[in-house]
């Protein structure tokens, strides 16, 4: 039985759990406090892993969603399905707290595609030389950020930032400690300000290697070219020591497109997977990018409840849904994990056997789901 550990179960995983990611027993406590004891759950005496409450923004809308972290099973309790019946037990747990989607980055795909997760989104890491970075542009002013979890400017540019790029976080707790007090390494903050007030801010940890060293931004933001112009600059101002800059984001996006030069690295360095544990309140809490109906019936191997037939309707990007209606639009529920993110077609879904529909019902999926590739520049 899944369950909140205890204080014995946390006693109990920090071992596990130190060993199935490679570090000390002794940082567990501090990793489980920062998640917050209420989000980690024990599974018997042999795994656990971390729920993590937040949102992820589709079309524009945050969607309640429940990250998982951490899962980890004892070396000689693997192989037998073990954590095929956590994650089952868990799926479950999301759905019956009223959570719409939950996300996670696989360790192995097998074993979340067989609880219904599927690949929704990647994280795109960029990395550029700071000599081609600099733009002399120093029009806006640069503060420094003190308490960065604490900042309102950092929340709100965050929050309209994200809100424009599907697969970016809502984040919680968790996600900004891990962005301003991170458990290794230090880093600095930076703020840009216009006349209108805060327009972007970069986070930064600058690591010496053999020779060469490196800056990493563990959060890039900015709502205007004269904003990401001046971030951009104040990173070039690293190139004296620093060979290389590298942050996670949407590519190509406004802090691409900024770059004078053509030189710079994009990598899909992880791609995430995405639930929908809750159909009915998933696509109700989405925003959309056109109008139309569609006739859902969806198949759900793991959850019963959440199979069936629905009508979504959109009207001014808002959608209604109601269980019923002809189930014209035949798919599985990982389909629709990739089609509600964005990350496949319908086209691309009927290809792999994940749905089954006629050419005007996926010209309508497309329409309504269609955004730009999902993303997100956080891990956990
Ligand atoms: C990954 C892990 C959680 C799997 O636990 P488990 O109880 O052995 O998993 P299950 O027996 O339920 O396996 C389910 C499926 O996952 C896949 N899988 C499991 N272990 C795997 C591995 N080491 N490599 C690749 N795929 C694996 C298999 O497809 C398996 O199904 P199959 O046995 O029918 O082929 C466990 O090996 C572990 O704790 N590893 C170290 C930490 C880790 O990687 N955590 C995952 C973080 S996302």
């Amino acid at each position: 039985m899944l369950r909140v550990a205890t204080e014995d179960d946390r006693k109990a995983l920090a071992p596990i759990l130190g060993h199935c990611f490679g570090f000390p027993p002794e940082e567990v406590p501090d990793w489980l406090a920062r998640a917050g004891h209420e989000n980690v759950r024990a599974y018997g005496d042999v795994g656990g892993l971390i729920v993590v409450p937040m949102g992820q923004y589709f079309g524009g809308r945050a969607v309640p969603m429940t990250g998982i972290a951490g899962v980890g099973i004892a070396p000689e309790a693997r192989g037998g399905g073990v954590a095929t019946q956590m994650m089952t037990e868990v799926v479950r747990e999301i759905r019956a707290s009223g959570c719409a989607l939950s996300t996670l980055y696989p360790a192995t795909v097998p074993l979340y595609r067989g609880v219904g997760y599927a690949r929704a989104g990647a994280r795109y890491e960029i990395e550029v030389a700071p000599a081609a970075v600099a733009t002399r542009d120093r029009a806006l002013r640069i503060e420094r950020i003190e308490r960065g979890e604490e900042d309102l400017d950092v929340r709100a540019v965050y929050a309209r930032f994200a809100a424009r790029r599907p697969g970016f976080l809502e984040r919680g707790p968790y996600i900004w400690g891990r962005i301003f007090r991170p458990r290794k390494g230090h880093h600095l903050a930076f703020k840009v300000m216009s006349d209108r007030g805060c327009e972007g801010y970069v986070v930064v940890s600058h690591k010496m290697g053999d020779g060469e060293s490196e800056v990493n931004i563990a959060d890039f933001v900015a709502l205007s070219l004269p904003a990401t112009s001046r971030l951009l600059d104040l990173l070039a101002g690293y190139g004296s020591i620093a060979t290389t800059l590298r942050w996670h984001g949407a590519a190509p996006d406004l802090l691409t497109s900024a770059l004078r030069d053509r030189r710079h690295s994009v990598r899909v360095t992880d791609y995430w997977m995405l639930r929908i544990c809750d159909v009915e309140r998933a696509l109700g809490a989405r925003g959309y990018a056109a109008d139309g109906a569609l006739d859902l019936e969806v198949r759900d191997d793991v959850l019963p409840e959440n199979a069936g037939r629905f009508r979504l309707q959109v009207r001014d990007g808002r959608a209604s849904v109601d269980r019923g209606g002809q189930g014209t639009f035949a798919i599985d529920v990982r389909g629709l994990a990739a089609l509600y993110s964005g990350f496949h077609d319908a086209r691309t879904l009927a290809d792999l056997g994940e749905l089954e529909a006629k050419d005007d019902a996926m010209l309508v999926a497309d329409r309504l789901f269609a955004g730009r590739a999902p993303t997100t520049s956080d891990f956990f």
